[in-house]
């Protein structure tokens, strides 16, 4: 445990030190749950929003994209469910006045559980070698059994009751489960309450005809409501996607874990109408297409998992989590979600107006059903920078920091580095930049030695360092050391593009989905 909060402890400065990440209104002493974006950090994130959106949209014929405004029609909400049930179970510890999910506090006591479990594995991983059957070993272990078993029945008891908003039994689970406050190890808690996560602001000047409204809390329902005029404007057929990015705010119990959890943060969703009764193999294709896209950024296949829910949201008859492997252990990464009819019919009954589909196949009009892909930007931002921090042990005995971002998403993909700062070097790399700039984002760098600046790009997460030096004035060729390997090779410069290219384009990784 010590190590994995090291291990985060150095993302979270790492992402400050070279200007991904910093606090909110740092100055005032910061903002609880609100972070803002740095050079770096705005780059990465439009890179990941740029995947995502070309894997959806562009590549998709039936995948349209949209941008609908924050602020919505109080009614809205009113009909998404989200003003009587976007709740979350609140409970504080009396002596140490710190206020907790209920849930989170159960769900990490499972993910201690887990955790003993994967230690399990690894020591019988490592005694039995190659012959080691991980499949075999979880079903026939008796102490990992047992683990399995309690962990199992927790989640599903914690299920059942908040399905049932029977908020005592949350309580009597805390207390059964000897769950203490993190903070001060004192089990004295009050009742478990319910808490909307909605925030409130008003429309209007005048006090007495404001209007109050809420800031979204997703950005589905932007979607829902321009169902019809995307449809119709655009002549979509059943099965059609509406594709959506944008920011969402939740106020939060408990923000903490950085980036992982925010009172405003970034959504990328896709509601796919579908005719009802297909939901079924439209939720498992889905659920497939979205691991697909993970995994074509090569961030290892163990580093995910499907997780089935056991409490279905308001909306949902089926509902799934790809969670990541983050530096505090798996957690949700992305939602899929069969939302039914739910949505649209709804918004008919709060607003009065049809919202449905005519189906020339079946001769009749129905009003479609939803499957939802939902992932947060900022969480794949987080899942993807702490997964590609390491620091590794070089063959000198030194070490060095590098962070391997997939090089499609680098914020800089090349840094040009003259030998020295003199002899006419920095003109020939000004140039290699000029020429450069119009495909890929580089950068220039003159200061310190070479092996500094090339540690500096490391840790920086620039795949490619191409320096220039006496050699280049005399054969135009420059060499180009590739930041995962370390490896150098001379290179002509008129191949930089090419070399580039093949490293960071898109469509080679996009097509990995494939
Ligand atoms: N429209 C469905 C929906 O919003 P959700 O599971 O509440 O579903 C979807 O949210 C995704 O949004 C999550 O999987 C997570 O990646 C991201 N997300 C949710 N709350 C977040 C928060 N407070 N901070 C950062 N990301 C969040």
């Amino acid at each position: 445990m010590a190590k994995q909060e090291d291990n985060f402890k150095k993302v979270i400065s790492h992402a400050k030190e070279y200007g991904y990440v910093f606090q909110s209104s740092e100055i005032y002493d910061g903002l609880s749950a609100v972070y803002d974006y740095g050079q770096n950090g705005v780059e990465l994130k439009k890179n990941i929003r740029e995947y995502w959106w070309k894997a959806m949209v562009q590549l998709n014929d039936n995948i349209v994209g949209l941008d609908a405004a924050i602020f919505m029609h109080p009614t809205t909400w009113k009909a998404s469910g989200h003003v009587d049930a976007f709740n979350d179970p609140l409970i504080d510890n009396k002596d140490s006045k710190k206020r907790y999910r209920a849930d989170v506090l159960v769900e990490d006591y499972v993910a201690k559980i887990e955790n003993k479990i994967e230690k399990e594995v690894k020591k019988a991983a490592k005694r039995f070698g190659d012959s080691f059957d991980k499949k075999q070993f979880l079903e026939t272990n008796q102490r990992v059994v047992e683990y399995q078993e309690q962990a199992t029945g927790i989640l599903k008891r914690l299920g059942q009751s908040l399905e049932k908003e029977d908020l005592v039994d949350v309580k009597k689970l805390i207390e059964e489960l000897d769950i203490a406050c993190p903070m001060s190890g004192s089990k004295n808690w009050t009742d478990v309450k319910q808490f909307n996560l909605m925030f409130g602001t008003k429309l209007g000047a005048n006090a007495e005809s404001a209007m109050d409204l809420y800031l979204r809390p997703e950005t589905a329902q932007g979607i829902f409501v321009n169902f019809l005029n995307v449809q119709k404007s655009g002549r979509m057929k059943i099965p059609f996607g509406i594709a959506q990015t944008g920011k969402a705010f939740r106020n939060e119990i408990v923000a903490r874990q950085f980036i992982f959890r925010m009172r405003e943060f970034e959504q990328m969703e896709m509601q796919f109408f579908i005719q009802p009764g297909t939901q079924k193999e439209w939720y498992e294709k889905w659920k497939e297409n979205r691991m697909k896209w993970h995994l074509s950024l090569g961030m290892g296949e163990d580093n995910y998992r499907f997780h089935d829910h056991e409490k279905l949201a308001h909306y949902a008859d089926a509902a799934a989590d790809i969670e990541f492997r983050f530096p505090f252990g798996f957690k949700e990464l992305e939602g899929i979600h069969s939302r039914t009819d739910f949505d649209l019919g709804s918004h008919e009954k709060f607003s009065g107006k049809k919202l449905q589909y005519f189906d020339p196949e079946l001769n009749k009009n129905y009003v479609p059903y939803v499957l939802e892909t939902s992932i947060g930007l900022d969480r794949m931002f987080l899942a993807v920078f702490s997964n590609s921090l390491q620091e590794e042990e070089l063959e000198n005995n030194t070490t060095r920091t590098v962070l391997k971002l997939p090089a499609v998403l680098a914020p800089t993909k090349a840094a040009i580095l003259p030998l020295v700062k003199k002899d006419g070097l920095p003109d020939i790399a000004h140039a290699i930049i000029e020429d450069l700039r119009w495909d890929f984002n580089v950068k220039y760098d003159e200061k310190d030695a070479v092996g500094r600046r090339y540690r500096r790009q490391d840790a920086n997460g620039t795949p490619f360092c191409i320096t220039v030096d006496h050699q280049t004035k005399e054969d135009n060729t420059v060499t180009i050391r590739h930041r995962d390997s370390m490896e150098q090779e001379r290179v002509a410069i008129a191949d930089l593009k090419g070399i580039i290219s093949k490293e960071v384009d898109m469509r080679s990784w996009l097509l990995k989905m494939k």
